[in-house]
């Protein structure tokens, strides 16, 4: 983990928020290359999720909503999490993590016997004002999931689309929680993007069972399909006390990370909840009105980043490689001119470039021994390294190495796009 967290900071993956001035829990910013890793994930995940399918539309709803919407959906009521405060000290804990409590009395307080509130529910939607008049300023939250944006749109999608159940709304977007311990990097935070789907389905014991099932293993599929190890992953059913208040059923997607195995996306049988509560309803062909169950996918984009990031950290000897899905790649391919003062070769490694990078993004390095620039493109996943050497005054080759076998071949200029195309596929 410490090793992934400082390349992550050396490299320009992902550095504490506002650091300057000291930073601020739970907050974090996405830097040159963590930007892309990202932005990847999204493109990966709206491909499968909805450009690929027939089935499901996307959305992209409002941060602040109505703050009526948080009063019907439950969540001004329920969306809480139970806190424990150190006496002592008055930092507060979450009850249900016991060895995060006991770690605090015997860190902080080795000397004395620490003493406990009781558990009290603290409501994790984070509060904002509005308007600029000083006492009639509208009080209204941060979106605490972006779920909700989908069902207050389920009546504009029907109406303005045509889509019949069964049939999904897809998003991504940013979500906040005042979460009371955050931590562990970027996995608890306060700001979060999430990609969700809501798959709106009959209300119908066998059709939940189907789609639960169907979705459970879709969802997994995709995190292997980008090359996440299978070992690292499982499923883990929620027991009925751990339950979202909107959760019929509720599986979690886990993965095995070095603080323990950890949730990072939700399969949950949303029922009808949201739909009664928003008092929404469907009409089918026949004219029967009734209230759709939804089966809803809800993955963090954050947490998926570091668990790729972690999945794909690699120490090779003295190398370190991150072996990124080139879908995930930050760079796709890096180009090189062998030495930097030798205006023939600095002028075909550009012209390379410049045309590979129309369609990808492409590292240029001129810098230092060429060894060194392999080491820096392996130690941020870049799959592949083109360097134009004299040979390619030549006879208009030059070489290409692999990323993951460190193996070098030679190839005509006019290959190496579509060399970097196949990677992609
Ligand atoms: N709409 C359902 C929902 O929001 P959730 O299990 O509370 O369900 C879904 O959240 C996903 O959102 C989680 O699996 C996780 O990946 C991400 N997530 C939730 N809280 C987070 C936090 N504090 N920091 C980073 N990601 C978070």
């Amino acid at each position: 983990m410490d090793k992934v967290v400082s390349l992550a900071k050396r490299r320009g993956f992902i550095y504490p928020s506002s650091e300057i001035y000291g930073g601020i829990a739970g907050f974090w910013d996405y830097g040159p290359l963590g930007t892309e890793l990202k932005r990847n994930i999204k493109n990966e995940w709206w491909k499968s999720m909805v450009q690929r399918r027939t089935d499901v539309v996307g959305l992209d709803a409002s941060i602040i909503m109505n703050p009526q919407v948080w009063k019907a959906s439950g969540h001004v009521e329920s969306f809480s999490d139970p806190l424990v405060e150190c006496k002592l000290c008055h930092k507060r804990f979450r009850a249900d993590k016991k060895e995060e409590v006991k770690e605090h009395a015997k860190k902080e307080h080795p000397d004395v016997k620490v003493e406990w509130t009781e558990p009290r529910a603290f409501n994790l939607l984070v509060k904002t004002e509005l308007g600029v008049v000083e006492d009639k300023k509208l009080e209204a939250y941060l979106r605490g999931e972006i779920t909700q944006g989908v069902f207050v749109n389920f009546k504009n999608v029907l109406d303005s689309n045509r889509v019949k159940i069964p049939f999904g709304i897809a998003q991504i977007g940013k979500a906040f929680r005042n979460e009371i311990t955050p931590g562990n990097f970027t996995y608890r935070s306060r700001e979060f993007e999430q990609m969700e789907l809501e798959f709106f389905i009959a209300p119908d014991e066998t059709e939940g069972v189907k789609w639960f099932e169907y979705w459970k293993k879709t969802r997994l599929d995709w995190y292997l399909s980008l090359g996440m190890n299978k070992v690292h992953l499982r499923y883990r059913d929620h027991a009925d006390d751990e339950k979202a208040h909107y959760a019929k059923h509720a599986t979690d997607i886990e993965y095995h990370a070095p603080f323990g195995w950890s949730e990072f996306e939700g399969i949950h049988h949303r029922g009808d909840w949201d739909l009664t509560r928003h008092k929404l309803s469907y009409k089918n062909d026949e004219g029967k009105e009734f209230v759709p169950w939804v089966i809803e996918t809800s993955g963090g984009v954050d947490r998926s980043t570091l668990f790729f990031l972690l999945d794909a950290y690699f120490e090779d000897g003295k190398r370190v490689v991150l072996k990124l899905h080139p879908k995930l790649a930050p760079y796709k391919a890096a180009v090189f001119p062998l030495v930097a003062n030798k205006e023939e070769l600095v002028d075909v490694a550009r012209k390379i470039y410049d045309n590979v990078r129309e369609e990808y993004m492409v590292a240029w390095d001129d810098r230092g021994n060429i060894g060194k620039r392999y080491a820096s493109q392996d130690e941020i996943g870049t799959p592949s390294c083109v360097t134009v050497d004299y040979q390619t005054l030549d006879d208009q080759t030059v070489t290409i190495r692999d990323r993951d076998t460190a193996e070098q071949k030679r190839i005509p200029i006019d290959g190496v796009l579509s060399e970097i195309r196949n990677q992609q596929l």
